[in-house]
């Protein structure tokens, strides 16, 4: 039901309204973000309850780890300590349950996007993953437009996933990413509003696929040959924007040099740097986008 609207007054605002700005910002940018982690959340524990782990002490909880199995990839989704409670040991006990907890088949592979943290890089080299690649986050308005190898079409309508769209991403996932992940490739497309799914064309052929969220973060998509990947990233960079998004965002393997520079081409900047850690060259990096740090 819609709210009842509310009148207010107007007026120029004054160097004593700064805190009240600051408070204003901080929460609802805390708002958004506990809404979006929420979602997260639910999807985790659903899909695979056994990876997502808490630790308490003193009836707090204060550290967690999320840890998502599909097929042969065991990827470390979130792993988060209360600050004062950090680097007394916590960590690394639910790390181990949230590795071991989901029983993992022989074989499987674990990974993660990891933070530079010193803590955290210790304890994933020590639990078996390795630095592949940087992680770069770019981000930005685009200026240029696509160079044009790479034609995208849209399957299915906005926020709705389809089962020839989740066919085709299967397709190339099984190759790139070594999983097949119907339930991840649902919330890519339903998590935020006016997301859409694409399949990529090149020479009348089906080469790849691309999901361009409603948020303008692209992701994830990947072509079969990495001579495309530069073609696949400008693509959907101008379907973005065409599709009104005013700021585009993507995290791309340091090894996708393709799509890194399409990206720095339209315009995007590196805003941050993660690495990409696993116990195995799983992930054919030089052709895919992951759709982000939490389900890669
Ligand atoms: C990452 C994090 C969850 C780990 O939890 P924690 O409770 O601090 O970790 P623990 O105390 O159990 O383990 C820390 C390990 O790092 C090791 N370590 C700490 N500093 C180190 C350093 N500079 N070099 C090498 N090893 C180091 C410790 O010896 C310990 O290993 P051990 O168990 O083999 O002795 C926590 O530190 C955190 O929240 N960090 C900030 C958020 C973050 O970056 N999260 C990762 C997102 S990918």
């Amino acid at each position: 039901m819609a709210k009842p609207r509310l009148e207010a007054r107007i007026r120029p605002a004054r160097q004593g309204d700064f805190a009240a700005c600051a408070r204003l910002c901080l929460a609802s940018l805390r708002d958004l973000s506990h809404r979006n982690l929420v979602r997260f959340f639910r999807h985790a524990l659903t899909t695979d309850p056994d990876g997502f782990h808490v630790a308490i002490v003193r009836g707090r909880i204060v550290c967690y780890a999320i840890t998502i199995l599909r097929g042969k990839t065991h990827f470390l989704a979130q792993f988060f300590g209360k600050p004062g409670m950090q680097s007394r040991g916590i960590g690394r006990q639910v790390l181990a349950r949230a590795f071991d907890a989901p029983r993992p088949p022989l074989g499987t592979v674990r990974c993660v996007v990891a933070s530079l943290d010193l803590r955290a890089q210790a304890l994933y080299t020590k639990f078996g993953m390795h630095p592949r690649t940087i992680m770069y986050f770019v981000e930005g308005k685009p200026t240029k437009s696509a160079d044009g190898g790479v034609e995208l079409r849209q399957l299915g309508p906005a926020g709705i996933s389809t089962k020839r769209a989740r066919d085709l991403a299967a397709r190339f996932d099984r190759r790139l990413r070594e999983a097949r992940r119907d339930a991840d490739q649902r919330y890519f497309v339903t998590v935020a509003k006016g997301s859409r799914f694409y399949e990529a064309r090149a020479g009348a052929k089906t080469v790849g696929y691309v999901v361009v969220r409603g948020n303008g973060a692209i992701g994830p998509g990947g072509v079969h040959d990495p001579s495309l990947s530069a073609g696949l990233m400008s693509a959907a960079i101008a379907k973005a924007h065409e599709n009104g998004m005013k700021t585009v965002s993507a995290w791309v393997p340091g090894l996708n040099g393709g799509a890194l520079m399409a990206a720095f081409g339209a315009g995007l900047k590196v805003e941050f740097l993660t690495a990409w850690m696993a116990a195995k060259d799983i992930v054919r990096l030089e052709s895919y986008l992951p759709s982000g740090g939490v389900l890669f």
